[in-house]
């Protein structure tokens, strides 16, 4: 493999452990302000640091990302359609690979519509954009988006993410299932998992816990994060089971523990001196001294 296309992949899937932690906020693209993710920066910056790296568009990258702050980030690359549009699966590439490149991104992410209206385009639109973006030493991460009317089963996700991998997709993202070992095994490209919708927090472990333990390398979370009352034990929690050992009982228990202990330091009121004690004179010389 190319120095530099594995020198990225590395940014995004950890040598160390072969794992992935990879935070979704290009919910916008097509949702617009999702709930909690209105002022992205606001909701990006408590978390960024306890993630690998960010799946983002250039668009809040830009507004709401430190370019000071050393995190690889994973654009998103396609777009075109809204959640009020006539068609969702109506995507296109929107953002140059010379775009990326002076972004520094680390990887390229776009859908593919497997079964939709607009299948040949998106997965044409990925065997073209790994093209390009081998030429510059880049991956590709090839989200298998799931449409209204499609089901998430082990049939349909494995066909999806197997012909994105054909296509020269270097990391998968599709949707945890029952039998997900099978979509697994048939894919040759590592697999990651997007959280889906809001669950409750001990659900969205599971979630994790279980994609792992039947061969994900990691999770694209977003709003199983971002929308929990708390994000960052939320996050760490999700790490504990990503990069550590934990299981379900284990992450949930450190998840409460960060909860409390964020509770408590909130409650410690903090030091201000005392501007109404009078009692203590302020030391002055005394003038008659000799
Ligand atoms: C949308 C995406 C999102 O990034 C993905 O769904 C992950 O976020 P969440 O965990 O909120 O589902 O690719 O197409």
């Amino acid at each position: 493999m190319d120095w530099g296309l594995k020198n990225r992949i590395s940014k995004i899937i950890n040598p160390l452990d072969n794992r992935a932690l990879m935070l979704a906020v290009d919910h916008g693209y097509f949702l617009g302000p999702t709930e909690k993710l209105e002022n992205p920066q606001k909701t990006i910056k408590p978390i960024m640091r306890y993630c690998d790296s960010l799946m983002l568009t250039r668009g809040v990258q830009r507004t709401s990302v430190d370019a000071a702050y050393p995190i690889p980030i994973v654009l998103r690359v396609s777009g075109g359609s809204s959640i009020i549009g006539e068609d969702l699966s109506n995507e296109q590439i929107i953002t140059s690979v010379k775009e990326a490149i002076r972004l520094n991104a680390s990887a390229l992410a776009m859908s593919i519509f497997v079964g939709s209206k607009y299948e040949h385009q998106t997965i044409v639109n990925l065997g073209r954009l790994v093209n390009e973006a081998e030429e510059y030493g880049i991956p590709v991460l090839a989200v298998t988006a799931v449409g209204k009317d499609m089901g998430k089963d082990a049939r349909y996700l494995s066909l999806a993410c197997r012909i994105a991998a054909e296509q020269g997709a270097h990391i998968v993202k599709t949707y945890y299932c029952e039998n997900f070992e099978k979509v697994v095994e048939s894919c040759p490209v590592p697999i990651i998992i997007a959280g889906g919708k809001k669950l409750p927090e001990k659900d969205a472990l599971a979630l994790t816990y279980n994609a792992i333990k039947d061969g994900a390398t990691g999770v694209d979370m977003g709003r199983n994060i971002w929308q929990s009352d708390n994000p960052v034990p939320m996050i760490k929690a999700v790490r504990s089971i990503v990069h550590g050992t934990n299981s379900v009982e284990q992450a949930y228990t450190l998840y409460n523990k960060l909860c409390n202990e964020t509770k408590n330091n909130k409650s410690k009121k903090p030091f201000q001196p005392n501007k109404n004690n009078k009692s203590k004179k302020p030391f002055q010389q005394n003038k008659n001294k000799k």
